[in-house]
């Protein structure tokens, strides 16, 4: 019989700084009521009981006192044994706000998974199936699902034929090898510092191009390795996401749910 490789002592930097332009509260997303709690309540109660975490690093946005308040009450809610919380202030960027996470990061802490605070719903499955790849020995790996829709690359349209429509057909990607990916994205803890560190050189407008950490990754030309995710595990992005993440807790699809 082979025996599962056991875990890496891991940290999750939950990235919760950002302003929530799309959703358009007018408060930095983590603060928006989903199910009668903000969308960082979720988020964190995911990543506890999936108990996959020794620390976790919540990057908010400077200042929020409010959001400052309920890490710390969720700390002394949080039974012996559960994760140390470390809280620390976000930057500009997702990147910005991912570094300032590894700042926070304890001694001993071998793999790191980098989590959005957007994705609160995402289950515990998906934490373990990372987790256990990053044990099985990748160096990276990142949930992801299949794409359900044809997606095409396009240029905009040139010359009289703009007039009929703004953009032109280049190409059609093959569906079957496309994946959309999703997070919490697992690192060996040095790898990860690598790649944050090489993005350093890149030019404004090859940073601006990073949307994920494991582009960065792929970037230092480390293999990125890829598990099942979920689609519970949406971004929660605009107005529309958050009726999807209301239905998903409460509506009457709630009990059909068994994803993993
Ligand atoms: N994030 C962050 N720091 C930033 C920008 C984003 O920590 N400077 C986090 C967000 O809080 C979120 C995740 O990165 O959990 C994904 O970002 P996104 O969904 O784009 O959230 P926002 O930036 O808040 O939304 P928007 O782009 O609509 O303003
Ligand atoms: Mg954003």
């Amino acid at each position: 019989m082979t025996e599962t490789p056991s875990r890496l002592v891991t940290a999750v930097i939950l990235v919760a700084a950002g302003s929530g332009q799309r959703l358009g509260y007018g408060m930095p997303k983590a603060s928006v009521p989903l199910g009668g709690e903000p969308i960082l309540m979720h988020a964190l109660r995911g990543i506890v009981s999936s108990g996959t975490a020794s620390q976790v690093c919540v990057v908010l946005p400077a200042g929020d006192d409010a959001l400052r308040k309920l890490c710390a009450d969720f700390q002394e809610e949080l039974a012996d044994g559960g994760p140390l919380l470390s809280v620390v202030d976000g930057g500009a960027t997702r990147a910005d706000s991912v570094r300032a996470g590894f700042e926070a990061l304890m001694d001993g802490i071998e793999a790191v998974l980098v989590h959005d605070a957007a994705r609160a719903l995402t289950p515990e499955a998906v934490f373990h199936r990372v987790a256990d790849a990053l044990a099985a020995g990748a160096e990276a790996v990142i949930p992801a699902v299949a794409v359900v829709d044809t997606v095409k690359t396009v240029a905009p349209t040139q010359g009289p034929d703009a007039a009929v429509a703004p953009e032109l057909v280049t190409g059609t990607a093959p569906r079957e090898e496309l994946r959309a990916v999703q997070t919490p994205q697992g690192f060996r803890v040095e790898t990860l510092r690598h790649a944050h560190r090489a993005a350093r050189d890149l030019e404004p407008e090859q940073a601006a191009a990073v949307t994920d950490d494991a582009m960065l990754v792929e970037m230092t030309g480390t293999p990125v390795h890829a598990v099942r995710g979920s689609i519970q595990s949406l971004k929660i992005t605009t107005p529309l996401d958050l009726i999807f993440a209301e239905g998903l807790l409460e509506g009457p699809l709630g009990a059909r749910w068994v994803e993993g």
